[in-house]
């Protein structure tokens, strides 16, 4: 006998439904979609226990006959398409007929729906896949669906799920995007009781940003709108010095539907390539509209994976939608048109030329102008006591040192050694000093004189023979991470006289709530400011007020980027985050007694010649080296 059998209804539907339902998250994200291809103008979700329990959608929609009312827990029953051929430009969010199937077939899904022009609405009870009940009720206009239970009878899908914080995140994460995508409609999220979300629905997408991620974002928002080849993007990209530690706040949606999509990430990166930090991500809500024939929607269940018929124009119109918009916030001057190279092809090509003189230049008037990122400045106190100190302390070169006149007439003191046919300066490549600065580095005992900064970077020191060459941000950076390790990973905190208000994304906000402890640890001691908000009222030692915020949210990027892994190695690399932020910097000019207490800190560090991420922190030329460079030694 065969070993095939055909499974059963419910057994299919189960597996079925698995493909749509992952979580609470998804449940809503589908009755969203309905609900805003429904027509609706005002839809209110609730929650209870992260939606594991008890999760309600309202909407003042077009609603469902009774006849209807029953159809659409079938099984490929939608109203949305009719043929194959249908499939080929959708412009609704839904279209599968799968989704109310899916739903009824993993919890105790209730509706209730009218039609306007109906005297009397509809009640239909779906439980585990089989229909409970349907009979006429009284009820407002629209349609309210009911979800409870979820995964009662799958319970190896129960397993799954997170703590009700994060399944609670995941959803205001989906009622968030519903909103950005769709500003004409207001959405109002209600978690156990309390408002977490309400979106005023009056079309202006910079208000629906403001009561989503808060005034200050939207603030710092600028309109994009922009049409090439049949492709317009409408929306809002953040100003130049906007930006954050990871991607989640470049949200894109083609045709309203909220989409993850390589193509849109690469084309706005590209446009902001020279206006952000390396590690800094833009900001951007974005919404691509375009013949509904060139996407194909149907990659996948879920509906957020898509395929462009031709990636190469959207890439273009994203790109220079972003860029022009960009460009218009900096001082008068050309926008750069799109060029007829491909962009996508040779994202980093040239612009076109644009004549600036150095004035302009200094302006930000050019085309690769860069954003104006305050760094921290020394106080001017501070610049003159090290200037003093400098003089006073530095001891001027008493050697004979061959000076050598440019033209090589005047003032010649010594016979130059005639240079033989080889390269005037041949540092030794740069690995092999390196490797031997890393492999060998210098010992705390040997008797070392500062000799200075330089760049405002790095610190100078000469001793035992050796030239030695440190980088300060490098030495300090690892220095702190130390301390905070030999502290019991806790560091010093410092009270802040103005507590900073920071704006996060749901998840963001779990997640922090979740890890406070750790948090505090690490010198944040924050409370809960409503919303997706919380208020700072404590940062890391030496930790920069201004970037009190950035850390914040860098270091909640570190916690939450790294599931299933190594509880220490997480733990490791936010160390390693906030030892970065609350180093000295480069660019900033440091006391000779300060340039002092960082060597001879960073050379007491035992055996450890890198900073947290591996790079060098001091480089040491011997003098045979040195020699052999100026040809002294052949
Ligand atoms: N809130 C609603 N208001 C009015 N009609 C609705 C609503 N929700 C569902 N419907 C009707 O029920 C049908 C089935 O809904 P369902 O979500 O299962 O499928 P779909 O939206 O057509 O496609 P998909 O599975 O891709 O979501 C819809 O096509 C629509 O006609
Ligand atoms: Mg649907």
């Amino acid at each position: 006998m065969g070993k095939i059998n055909v499974l059963d209804k419910f057994t299919a539907e189960k597996i079925a439904a698995g493909e749509v339902v992952e979580r609470p998250a998804s449940v809503i994200k589908e009755l969203l979609e309905n609900a805003i291809d429904a027509g609706a103008t005002t839809v209110v979700v609730e929650i209870k226990r992260g939606g594991t329990t008890y999760m309600r959608v309202t909407d003042n929609g077009s609603g469902m006959d009774k006849d209807d009312a029953r159809t659409a827990f079938l099984r490929h029953a939608t109203s949305k398409i009719k043929t194959d051929k249908d499939l080929e430009h959708i412009s609704t969010l839904g279209f599968r007929g799968e989704a109310l199937c899916s739903i009824a077939a993993v919890s105790r899904t209730e509706l209730f729906t009218k039609q306007r022009t109906s005297p009397e609405g509809t009640h239909v009870i779906v439980e585990g896949g089989e229909e409970i009940l349907c009979e006429g009720a009284g009820c407002p206009d629209g349609t309210t669906i009911v979800v409870k239970n979820l995964f009662f009878n799958t319970p190896a899908r129960m397993k799954f799920m997170k703590k009700d914080s994060v399944e609670a995140g995941a959803i205001t994460d989906v009622c968030n995007k519903q909103a950005l995508s769709h500003p004409n409609v207001s959405i109002r999220l209600i978690r156990d009781g309390k408002e977490v979300l309400f979106s005023p629905g009056d079309n202006v997408l910079k208000n629906t940003v403001h009561s989503i991620f808060g005034k200050d974002i939207a603030a710092h928002t600028i309109n994009v709108s922009y049409t090439k080849d049949g492709v317009s993007v409408a929306g809002l990209t953040g100003k130049g010095n906007l930006s954050r530690p990871n991607r989640l706040m470049q949200i894109f949606f083609v045709n309203g539907r909220y989409v993850v999509n390589k193509t849109l990430l690469t084309a706005v990166s590209e446009a902001y390539k020279n206006e952000l930090m390396i590690g800094r991500f833009p900001v951007c809500v974005l919404d691509i509209s375009l013949d509904p024939s060139l996407v194909d929607v149907n990659v996948h269940p879920g509906k957020t994976e898509i395929k462009f018929a031709s990636d190469q124009s959207v890439y273009e119109a994203v790109y220079w939608a972003v860029k022009n918009a960009l460009a218009e916030t900096s001082a008068p001057r050309s926008v750069p048109l799109p060029a007829s190279r491909e962009a996508y092809k040779m994202p980093s090509a040239p612009e076109p030329p644009v004549q600036i003189s150095f004035t302009q230049k200094n302006k930000n008037t050019s085309l690769n102008f860069k954003p104006f990122t305050p760094r921290p400045e020394p106080s001017p106190a501070r610049i003159a006591k090290s200037i003093n100190e400098i003089r006073e302390e530095v001891k001027p070169y008493e050697g004979k040192l061959p000076v050598r006149n440019i033209e090589g007439i005047e003032n010649k003191k010594e016979e130059i050694p005639k240079v033989k046919n080889e390269p005037l300066f041949s540092a030794p490549p740069e690995k092999t000093v390196k490797k031997e600065a890393i492999e060998n580095p210098p010992s705390i005992g040997s008797d070392f004189r500062i000799i200075g900064q330089l760049f405002s970077t790095y610190i100078l020191a000469e001793g035992d023979g050796e030239f030695l060459l440190m980088d300060q941000h490098a030495a300090h950076e690892r220095i702190r991470f130390e301390e905070i390790k030999k502290g019991g990973y806790k560091t010093d905190t410092q009270l802040l006289l103005m507590p900073i208000s920071v704006n996060l994304t749901p998840s963001e906000k779990e997640l922090a709530l979740e890890k406070s402890d750790f948090l505090l640890d690490m010198g944040f001691e924050f409370e809960d400011f409503g919303k997706n908000a919380i208020v700072l009222r404590s940062l890391p030692a030496d930790c920069l007020y201004e970037e009190g915020s950035d850390l914040f949210i860098e270091m909640l990027g570190v916690l939450g980027g790294n599931e299933g892994g190594e509880i220490s190695a997480i733990r490791d690399k936010a160390v390693y985050t906030v030892a970065c932020r609350s180093a000295i910097k480069a660019n900033l000019l440091l006391s000779i007694s300060e340039l002092q207490k960082l060597f001879s800190q960073a050379m007491a560090l035992e055996g450890i010649s890198t900073c947290p991420h591996g790079r060098p922190i001091c480089i040491k030329l011997t003098k045979y080296q040195i020699e052999k460079m100026f040809g002294r030694i052949v």
